[in-house]
């Protein structure tokens, strides 16, 4: 009989409880891969239809590494963090060009949007490799099992956390083992409000049987949320809308979104009533959007053009709604309902 380990309730429940997710059925590291640059920073329910869509137009590695840029990119459109996408291709043609996927941490690392989570991640669920993927949940439920109070150094705790979890990990089941923590941290292992009475972990969790659930992980290790305001404008000609593509933007490289700046941006506003001159400018209202650690407020205005000069970064588009496929904060944008308040 093989021996219990402090992990085996939590292996157990896992094969039993887990949540059917599309990733879980595939043993291809190059799906695995996909769904893991899709998951930074991205909700499983988010990912699920993306995943799905992507791997139908790139089945395979070598589909994804010889497809135009543009392409895969209007696969991402929706998604987020755009600059993942160019980094799932150059890593994807990084692998093409190799020969064979890589299944050792310092090799992943070397790929292009391959941190040391995802490179954790990958060696362990694609190669059952012996590896502690420390995101966000993980760190909580790891801390938390072995009652780590300290956020003394972030760094001090990952370091401490591999070497307290790794001897858990047993051999040939660290995809399960990785996947096991991911969802206890998702599930019932929560920030705030953990479900303890419901947790496999319970009787060996170091936090629970101290009454310290409440203290662990200690705030120092969780980045705190930035609230940002944008202003953004809604230009139109006729049905159409201006757009324009954000070559540099880190997070929506490339993506073509309604013009917005970081606020206050009176300077701006103006020179684009300069360049798209015409009737009078409406305040539409504020919108909240949240993405991972920033809480957007945007301002929007609006004004109807007679000019719809453009430069080549810039198109006006008809706009029918739900018919084009555009990041979700410009979607937003071009949805919001007016509201009366005028914020100035
Ligand atoms: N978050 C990051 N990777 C994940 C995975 N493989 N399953 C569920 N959630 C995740």
């Amino acid at each position: 009989m093989t021996e219990r380990s402090q992990f085996t309730s939590l292996l157990e429940w896992y094969r039993q409880e887990a949540r059917d997710l599309p990733w879980r059925h595939s043993r291809d590291p190059y799906t695995i891969l996909v769904s893991e640059i899709m998951l930074q920073q991205t909700r499983v329910e988010t990912v699920i239809p993306f995943y799905h869509s992507f791997l139908d137009r790139f089945p395979s590695l070598t589909a994804l590494a010889r497809a135009p840029l543009e392409d895969v990119y209007e696969a991402w459109a929706g998604l987020g963090y755009y600059r993942r996408a160019k980094n799932l291709q150059r890593a994807a043609q990084a692998i093409a060009q190799r020969g064979s996927f890589p299944n050792q941490i310092s090799d992943l690392l070397q790929l292009p949007g391959v941190g040391e989570y995802t490179a954790a991640a990958l060696a362990s669920i694609a190669f059952q490799q012996p590896a502690v993927a420390l995101d966000g949940n993980a760190l909580r439920v790891l801390c938390r099992i072995f009652g780590l109070r300290s956020a003394a150094q972030a760094t001090l705790t990952r370091r401490q956390l591999n070497r307290l979890t790794l001897p858990h990990i047993p051999v040939g089941s660290a995809s399960d083992f990785t996947q096991a923590v991911m969802e206890l941290g998702a599930r019932l292992c929560l920030p705030r409000q953990p479900h303890c009475l419901a947790c496999p972990m319970q009787s060996q969790c170091l936090a629970h049987r101290q009454g310290l659930t409440q203290q662990i992980p200690p705030p120092g290790l969780a980045r705190p949320r930035q609230r940002v305001e944008l202003l953004a404008l809604r230009i139109w000609h006729g049905h159409q809308i201006l757009l324009e593509r954000r070559e540099e933007d880190p997070f929506l490289t490339q993506q073509w979104v309604t013009p917005w700046f970081f606020a206050p941006a009176q300077h701006r506003l103006q020179q684009y009533q300069r360049s798209f001159a015409g009737h009078s400018l409406q305040y539409v209202g504020r919108i909240r959007h949240a993405v991972t650690f920033r809480d957007l407020e945007v301002d929007i205005w609006e004004w109807h053009t007679d000019q719809p000069c453009h430069l080549s970064h810039q198109k006006f588009v008809e706009w029918l709604p739900g018919q084009t496929r555009l990041p979700r904060l410009a979607s937003k944008v071009i949805n919001a309902a007016p509201c009366q308040t005028n914020p100035r």
